[in-house]
C-alpha cells in the first residue's frame, strides 16, 4: 500500500467488500491517498456509514456479487458518476471454518460464486473501463486457505 500511495491522487477505484475488514481498510487508505470509490457490498446502511466518513470521496453500489445479474451495476455507477476506472479493488469473500464434509453444500457454493467467480465475472467486466487508463492496478485478496488445505 506504501508504494500504491505513489500516483494515486485524482483516482478511481472500485472496492468490493468495502462495508467490513480488509476492504473497508483499504478503501481508507485508498481515499487517505487522493482516490475516488465506489464502495461495494450487500449491506447498505454499513456501504452508507463508511461513505459518511469517507467524507464525500466515496458513493456506495450496493450489489450481491453471487448474482450474475448483479456484477455489472456497480461499474454502470463507476460509469456514469467518474467515466473512468484506475483501480479494481476485489476484497468480497467469505471464508468457513466448517469441515467441508459437514459444511452445507449451498455454502461451499456461495463461496465459489463470491471468491471465485464473481471475481473473474467482475474483472472481465471491468478489463475495458481500465484499459482505457493508460496505467490502472488490479488488487485481489486471497487467501493461503486456496493453497494449504487444513487436516482436522
Ligand atoms: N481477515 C483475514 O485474516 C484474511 C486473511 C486472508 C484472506 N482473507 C480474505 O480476504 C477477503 C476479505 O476478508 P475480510 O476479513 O475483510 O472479510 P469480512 O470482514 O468478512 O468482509 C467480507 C466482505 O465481503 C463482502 N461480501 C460477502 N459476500 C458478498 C456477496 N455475496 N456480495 C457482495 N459482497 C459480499 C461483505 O459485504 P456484505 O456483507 O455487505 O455483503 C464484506 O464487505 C476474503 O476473501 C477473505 O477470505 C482474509
Amino acid at each position: 500500500m506504501v508504494a500504491m500511495k505513489q500516483g494515486l491522487d485524482g483516482k478511481t477505484a472500485l472496492v468490493t467488500g468495502a462495508s467490513s475488514g480488509i476492504g473497508r481498510a483499504i478503501a481508507h487508505r485508498l481515499v487517505a491517498a487522493g482516490c475516488q470509490l465506489v464502495l461495494s457490498g450487500r449491506n447498505k446502511e454499513r456501504l452508507q456509514a463508511l461513505a459518511d466518513e469517507l467524507d464525500g470521496a466515496a458513493i456506495v453500489a450496493p450489489q450481491d456479487l453471487s448474482q450474475p445479474s448483479e456484477i455489472a451495476s456497480s461499474l454502470d455507477l463507476v460509469q456514469s458518476k467518474y467515466g473512468m476506472l484506475d483501480i479494481l479493488v476485489l476484497s468480497a469473500g467469505l471464508f468457513s471454518n466448517n469441515e467441508f464434509a459437514e459444511e452445507d453444500i449451498e455454502v461451499s457454493q456461495r463461496m465459489i460464486d463470491v471468491n471465485l467467480t464473481s471475481v473473474v465475472q467482475l474483472t472481465h467486466a471491468a478489463l475495458p473501463l481500465l484499459k482505457r487508463q493508460e496505467r490502472s492496478e488490479i488488487l485481489a485478496i486471497g487467501s493461503i486457505a486456496a493453497d494449504v488445505g487444513i487436516i482436522k
